[in-house]
């Protein structure tokens, strides 16, 4: 989710962390930040890289602070008395990291970022990084990039699982610099230590996301509820810091109150687990039907993703407004996007052949907005814009081959097993004050 409001916030939200200061002057011995690195990645593999920020290495220095060792005589700091936060060039942030002096090697080439900005304008290259802040004027990039260049926590327990956190998230202090955050997977709190989880799971009665269940799929025990962010805000807000760690472009979004949470779960014997949300504003002044989508890691790549991108769509069926994803997307939002919309738009193009159509048929057929069918479809050749008509490729072999290149076909909604109303339904408005 996305607000004008959060970038104060944000700013606000950086950690007291006295070893993360103003690298040059205040880390004697340490690598040089101007110029590019090589780092061996988790793979082996040497990578061009960049310095973001150092600390004092904890194997050697265990909770000593920069200051106090600068002081000490007996010290003499040293490249090696460092870890490194370094960035993989032309990567996703999900992959920065610190790493030890021993998995780096330094280079005398100095990063001139003008220099290469200009190249980069020169070939035309757009990364897709770039793209994930299509929207953000330049100053609004730099400040969100600042503010979150570090992550502060290194993985969360989740349940039976564990995953290792992707970005920076805004969480109160007190919960930054921490290498585990444990949730329970019920209600969401979370904690610094196994132990408060272990008294908190005594006492919590939640056994699935407080809201009412909207869906249910019991043939892959799949359900899914509404909760609303005004009727549960502490719930909503624990979503929002967790689904940070994995969301890079969006700000966290401090009201909640404008927004509702579906929340796709998996039911066992415990309970309902949750796999993944999106939530969705209430007003539909910008044209939105989904403003933020996550699986959690550890579910990634069973198609839960597109499961909820379709489930997005049905809804929009229902309230016969057609909308479209809150930009910017990330990375991962893009593609599963690209192949959900090709997908969807393919299987209705091979059940017309030979019967004439319109891209406005295909709108109310899948509820996709024309711009995103547009981009979808040139992205893989298969329309063509002649003067002002469209003409569309209805060939079978090429329309197969390129649907499987999508990936899974999504996992299917069972429309006659949702139970949804409209928001401005039940209300009988449509702003939200
Ligand atoms: N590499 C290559 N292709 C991928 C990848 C990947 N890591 N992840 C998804 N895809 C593509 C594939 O085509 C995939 O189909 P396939 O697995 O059959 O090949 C398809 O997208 C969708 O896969 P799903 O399993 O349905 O999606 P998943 O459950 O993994 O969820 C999601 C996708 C929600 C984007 C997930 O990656 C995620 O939570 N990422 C972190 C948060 C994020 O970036 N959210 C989107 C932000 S944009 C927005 O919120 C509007
Ligand atoms: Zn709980």
């Amino acid at each position: 989710m996305q607000s004008k409001g959060a970038k104060k916030s944000l700013r606000a939200k950086i950690p007291n962390n006295t070893d993360l200061r103003k690298y040059e002057k205040e880390s004697p011995g340490a690598l040089n930040l101007n110029y590019f690195i090589e780092v061996k990645n988790k793979e082996g593999v040497w990578k061009k890289s960049k310095i973001i920020e150092c600390r004092l290495d904890r194997a050697i220095f265990g909770e000593r602070m920069l200051e106090d060792v600068k002081e000490d005589p007996d010290v003499k700091l040293q490249e090696d008395s460092y870890e490194y936060y370094i960035h993989y060039d032309h990567m996703n942030r999900r992959l920065d990291e610190w790493v030890k002096r021993d998995r780096i090697k330094p280079t005398s080439d100095f990063i001139d970022e003008k220099k290469i900005r200009a190249e980069n304008k020169r070939l035309g290259i757009v990364h897709s990084s770039d793209e994930e802040y299509e929207g953000l004027d330049k100053n609004a990039r730099k400040d969100h990039e600042e503010a979150t260049k570090v992550k502060t926590i290194t993985r969360i327990k989740f349940g039976e699982y564990t995953a290792e956190a992707w970005y920076y998230s805004p969480y109160p202090d007190g919960y930054h610099n921490i290498d585990c955050i444990y949730y329970c997977e019920y209600c969401l709190s979370y904690y610094v230590c196994k132990e408060e989880l272990r008294n908190h799971m005594e006492k919590c009665t939640l056994v699935h996301p407080p809201g009412n269940q909207i869906y249910k799929d019991d043939e892959r025990g799949l359900a899914m509820f509404e909760v609303d962010g005004y009727k549960n805000p502490t719930y909503c807000e624990n979503l929002c810091y967790l689904a940070k760690l994995f969301l890079d472009h969006k700000f966290l979004l401090y009201t909640i109150v404008p927004f509702l949470f579906y929340i796709l779960t998996i039911k066992d014997e415990n309970g309902y687990h949750i796999v993944g949300y999106f939530s969705k504003n209430k007003d539909f002044d910008q044209g939105y039907n989904l403003s933020c989508i996550l699986t959690l890691p550890f579910h990634q790549r069973k198609g839960y993703g597109k499961f909820l991108i379709n489930m997005s769509y049905e809804l929009s069926k229902i309230e016969k407004r057609f909308g479209t994803p809150e930009k910017p997307l990330s990375d991962l939002g893009r593609q599963s996007y690209l192949s959900f919309w090709t997908q969807k738009i393919i299987e209705y193009i091979q059940g017309m052949i030979g019967t004439p159509f319109t891209i406005e048929d295909i709108i109310q057929h899948t509820a996709i907005r024309e711009e995103d069918i547009v981009d979808a479809l040139e992205r893989v050749s298969l329309i063509k814009k002649v003067k002002n008509e469209v003409y569309f490729c209805t060939d079978k072999k090429i329309l197969k081959e390129i649907y499987s290149k999508m990936g899974r076909p999504a996992i299917p909604v069972n429309t006659e097993d949702l139970n949804w109303y409209p928001f401005f339904y039940k209300y009988n408005t449509n702003t939200v004050k």
